[in-house]
C-alpha cells in the first residue's frame, strides 16, 4: 500500500522521532509532515538523520491550534494521521493536569475535525494500555478490558480513545487506535524509568524506587511498537483497537538491579522512595489480536534490547547531558540535585 502524505504529530518525542527515523528509512513512498510544538520532551536532534531529506518537512506548532491545523491537511494534501503527540508523563499528570486535558483530548479533537473535513484515509490514535487501568497478580489486558484510567494522564487519553472511536461511529471516519504497553529505547527522555536509571547510575546519583518496587510492567522495545504501527496504519481495520506489547513482564526492581548490574554500580545507589500517588500495581498485554489479523509480533528479546538501549545512552552521552543542563534542569534538580 501507498502511504503518501502522513501527518505525524509529535514526531520529536521518544517514540514519534523513533518512527519517522524508522519510516523514512525502510520506505520512499511516504511524505512525512511532522508537527510537534518542541515541549520539554520534543528534540530535533533526534531526528538529525532525516531532517534533510525531500519528503521530510518539520512544523513547529501546537496540535490544539486549528487554523494551523487546518493549513496543514490544505497545503500537504494529508491522507495519513498519527497521532503520537502527548503529555506522556504520569507523575508531571499529578503535578499538574491541565496540560494533559488541553493538550490530549482537546489536540485530539482538532486533529480530528480536520481529519473529518478532509477525508482523510486513515487516522491512528497512538493511545496507552494505562487507559485500561490496573492488573491484579493474574490476567491480562485485552482489546476487552473495560477502561479504567487511574491517572490524569490515563484519563486523558482514554478520553481520546472515546472521542476518536466516536468519529467513527458518527462520521466513518477511518480510525484505528492502538494500547501499546510501556516502550524503552534510544530517544526516551531521561524522566522515564529506563533512562533515568540509567542516567543516575552513570552519575553516581541515587535511583528513586517508589514504593516497594514490585510494580509490574510489560516491556516493549521502541522498533517493535513502530513496525506494529506501520503494520496499522496499513491494514489494520478502521473502528478497531489493537493492543501491542511483547509479553515482557519485569518488577520494576528488578530492571533497575539489572541496569545497575550492566553498569557495573553498587546495589546502594537504590533508595527506596514516598510511592507515586495511584500507582497502577501491573500492566500486562495480550496482542493476540494485533499478531492473529495483521501478523505481527514482536522481534527483539528484552535481554538484548535492553543492552542495546543501555549501549545507546553510554554512546550518546552528548544527548542526555544537554537535556538534563537544559530543558529538564530544574525538574532533574529538585528530583536528584540533593545527591
Ligand atoms: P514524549 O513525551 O517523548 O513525546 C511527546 C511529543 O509530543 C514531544 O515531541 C512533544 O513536543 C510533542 N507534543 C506535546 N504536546 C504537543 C502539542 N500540543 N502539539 C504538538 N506536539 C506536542 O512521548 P512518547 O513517549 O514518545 O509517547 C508518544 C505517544 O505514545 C503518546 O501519545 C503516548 O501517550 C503514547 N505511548 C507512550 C508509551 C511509552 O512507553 N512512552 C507507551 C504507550 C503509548
Ligand atoms: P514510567 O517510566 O513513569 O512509566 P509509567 O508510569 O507510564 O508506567 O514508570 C514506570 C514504572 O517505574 C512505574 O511503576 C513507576 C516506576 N518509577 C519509579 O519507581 N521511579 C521513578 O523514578 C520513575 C520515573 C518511575
Amino acid at each position: 500500500m501507498e502511504i503518501k502524505n502522513i501527518l505525524i504529530t509529535g514526531g520529536a518525542g521518544f517514540i514519534g522521532s523513533n518512527f519517522i527515523n524508522y519510516i523514512l528509512s525502510n520506505r520512499n513512498d511516504a511524505f512525512v509532515v511532522n508537527l510537534d510544538k518542541l515541549t520539554y520532551a520534543g528534540n530535533l536532534e533526534n531526528l538529525k538523520s532525516v531532517e534533510q531529506k525531500k519528503n521530510y518537512q518539520f512544523v513547529k506548532g501546537d496540535i490544539t491550534n486549528y487554523e494551523l491545523v487546518d493549513y496543514l491537511f490544505k497545503k500537504y494534501s494529508i491522507n495519513y494521521v498519527i497521532n503520537f503527540a502527548a503529555e506522556s508523563h504520569v507523575d508531571r499528570s499529578i503535578l499538574g493536569s491541565e496540560i494533559f486535558y488541553r493538550t490530549n483530548v482537546i489536540g485530539t479533537n482538532v486533529l480530528l475535525e480536520a481529519a473529518k473535513r478532509y477525508c482523510v484515509k486513515k487516522f491512528v490514535q497512538i493511545s496507552t494500555d494505562e487507559v485500561y487501568g490496573s492488573l491484579g497478580p493474574e490476567g491480562l489486558f485485552t482489546e476487552h478490558t473495560p477502561l479504567s484510567p487511574n491517572s490524569p494522564y490515563s484519563s486523558s487519553k482514554a478520553s481520546a480513545d472515546l472521542m476518536a472511536l466516536s468519529f467513527h461511529h458518527t462520521y466513518g471516519l477511518p480510525v484505528v487506535i492502538t494500547r501499546c504497553s510501556n516502550n524503552y529505547g534510544p530517544f526516551q527522555f531521561p524522566e522515564k524509568l529506563i533512562p533515568l536509571m540509567i542516567i543516575n547510575s552513570l552519575n553516581n546519583k541515587t535511583l528513586p524506587v517508589y514504593g516497594d518496587g514490585l510494580n509490574v510492567r510489560d516491556w516493549i522495545y521502541v522498533t517493535d511498537h513502530n513496525k506494529a504501527v506501520e503494520l496499522v496504519l496499513e491494514k489494520g481495520r478502521v473502528g478497531e483497537v489493537y493492543n501491542i506489547g511483547a509479553s515482557r513482564e519485569m518488577k520494576n526492581i528488578e530492571i533497575v538491579k539489572l541496569i545497575l548490574s550492566k553498569l557495573n554500580k553498587p546495589i546502594e545507589l537504590i533508595e527506596y522512595v514516598k510511592d507515586r500517588p495511584g500507582h497502577d500495581r501491573r500492566y500486562a498485554i495480550d496482542s493476540t489480536k494485533i499478531q492473529n489479523e495483521l501478523g505481527w509480533k514482536p522481534g527483539f528479546e528484552f535481554e538484548e534490547a535492553i543492552g542495546k538501549t543501555i549501549d545507546w545512552y553510554l554512546s550518546n552521552k552528548n544527548w542526555w547531558e544537554r537535556i538534563i543542563n537544559g530543558s529538564y534542569k530544574d525538574y532533574y534538580n529538585l528530583q536528584y540535585g540533593k545527591n
